[in-house]
C-alpha cells in the first residue's frame, strides 16, 4: 500500500468532471486501497479519487472514524444520488484538499445513494446525518465542486476564495 500525494486548491484536477470507472481491473483495485491508506494516515472522513490526481468517479468513506467508532470503509464506484431528503442542516466542514478552512455547509440530512462496490455489485445505501454529509461532500469532488463553493455566508466565501487565490499566487 502506498499513502498518495493529496491534490489541494488550485490543481485544474480538482475542478474537472471524472469519468465514469468501466472496469474494476487491479489497478482500480489498487487504487480503493491507496485511498483508503492515504485517508487513514491523512486522518480524514473521506476521500475522492480526484484529489489524488485521477479523474475518475470513485470515492472512500469512513464516516465512523470522526466519532471514535469502529471503521466502517466503504468505497463507492460511479456513485449516483437517487434522492435527497428535503430537510437539511448546516454543519462546519473541512477538506484534505483545502488545509486549514472549516466553515459551516448546509447539506441534506438524508440521500438515497446507488453505486458500484469493488466486487463489481450493484449497491444502494440510505445514509443520513454525518454520513450523508460525507457522501455528499466526496461526490461533489467528482463533478468538480469543492465545500468553498457552499459556505454558506456569501461574504465568508468570497473571503475564504480570496483568501485561497493569494495563497495560491505565493506558491
Ligand atoms: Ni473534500
Amino acid at each position: 500500500m502506498a499513502i498518495l500525494e493529496i491534490e489541494t486548491f488550485g490543481a485544474e484536477v480538482l475542478r474537472k468532471v471524472a469519468e465514469p470507472i468501466e472496469n474494476i481491473d487491479d489497478a482500480i483495485l489498487k487504487l480503493v486501497e491507496d485511498m483508503f491508506h492515504t485517508m487513514y494516515e491523512a486522518p480524514g472522513v473521506g476521500l475522492a479519487a480526484p484529489q489524488v490526481g485521477h479523474s475518475l468517479r470513485l470515492v472512500v468513506i469512513d464516516h465512523a472514524l470522526e466519532e471514535g467508532k469502529p471503521g466502517e470503509p466503504m468505497a463507492l464506484i460511479n456513485p449516483v444520488i437517487l434522492s435527497r431528503a428535503e430537510e437539511e442542516d448546516q454543519m462546519e466542514e473541512g477538506c484534505l484538499s483545502i488545509p486549514d478552512v472549516s466553515e459551516p455547509v448546509i447539506r441534506s440530512l438524508a440521500v438515497d445513494v446507488a453505486a458500484i462496490n469493488t466486487d463489481g455489485k450493484e449497491i444502494k445505501l440510505t445514509a443520513e446525518g454525518f454520513q450523508a454529509r460525507v457522501i455528499q461532500h466526496e461526490l461533489d469532488h467528482l463533478d468538480g465542486i469543492l465545500f468553498v463553493d457552499k459556505i454558506v455566508s456569501l461574504l465568508k466565501r468570497r473571503m475564504v476564495k480570496k483568501r485561497l487565490a493569494k495563497k495560491l499566487k505565493r506558491r
